[in-house]
């Protein structure tokens, strides 16, 4: 589904990622773990198209189709999902508005005609059961005055609604508190298929005690440095990353 070769990126003249190779089938969940400014939160914005970075080499594609000449939105309307860290307040539009919109857009972009009211209620009801998410909830204005929690509802409802091939959740934010950790485990578990695919994102090894990656990779100045499966988060937790430096000069 997403194939990542040989990826080099600056940001002015500093280069940021140093060739990353990274391969994501469909069914899979990959988690992406690594020191502050390792380049984790740079790579998920260079893959959801975000053009404050230069790709200098390498490419990025998506069900074989290369992304490198696609907009943001372009990206997003192919599938591609990205939580914003820092989410924009929105007064006066509510999260069932401001879906309603992502969706029909998504919808245009792809040549189908907007969805009908009723079927989009109907699919916002099953959604907001699924993940058990107070009706109430859904009429508030965007972001506004959300809580911890509240944005990671919204996000995780918006991934529900759009059903993205390839989610990528960026959960560096250390302010996440046991109740946000929930929500978004809660709503990759209930919502991976064979047909989706999710990457991970965390500084810490807790998420991963309520979701449980295929592949765990540890990035490092720029580079992935070592990939294993779901143990070796549980050893990065004891152990720290240096012991990964250390096996790499040795
Ligand atoms: N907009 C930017 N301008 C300058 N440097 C940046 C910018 N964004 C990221 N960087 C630098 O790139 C490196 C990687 O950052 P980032 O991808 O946020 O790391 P991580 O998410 O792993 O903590 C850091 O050294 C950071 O300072
Ligand atoms: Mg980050």
């Amino acid at each position: 589904m997403l194939s990542i070769k040989n990826l080099h990126a600056t940001i002015g003249d500093k280069e940021i990622l140093k060739g990353i190779n990274l391969e994501v089938k469909a069914g899979e969940i990959h988690a992406i773990m690594g020191p502050n400014g390792a380049g984790k939160s740079t790579l998920a914005s260079i893959v959801a198209g975000n053009e404050n970075y230069e790709v200098t080499s390498g490419e990025i594609s998506l069900d074989g189709e290369d992304l490198a000449d696609l907009a943001p939105e372009e990206r997003a309307h192919k599938g591609v999902f990205l939580s914003f860290q820092y989410p924009v307040e929105i007064p006066g539009v509510s999260v069932t508005n401001f879906i309603r919109t992502a969706i029909n857009e998504t919808r245009k972009a792809q040549g189908l005609e907007e969805m009908p009211a009723n079927q989009m209620l109907k699919v916002i009801r099953e959604k907001s059961e699924l993940l058990e998410i107070d009706r109430k909830f859904l009429s508030r204005s965007l972001n506004e005055g959300f809580s911890g929690g509240e944005k990671k509802r919204n996000e995780i409802f918006q991934m529900a609604m759009l059903e993205p091939k390839l989610a990528i959740l960026d959960e560096t934010d250390s302010g996440l508190d046991i109740d946000a950790l929930r929500i978004v485990a809660n709503g990759v578990n209930k919502l991976k298929s064979d047909k989706n695919a999710v990457v991970v994102i965390t500084h810490y090894q807790r998420l991963l005690d309520y979701i449980v990656p295929d592949f765990v990779h540890v990035l490092m100045d720029g580079k992935i440095v070592k990939s294993g499966d779901a143990s070796l988060a549980l050893e990065l937790e004891e152990k720290g990353y240096d012991w990964i430096k250390q096996e790499q000069e040795a």
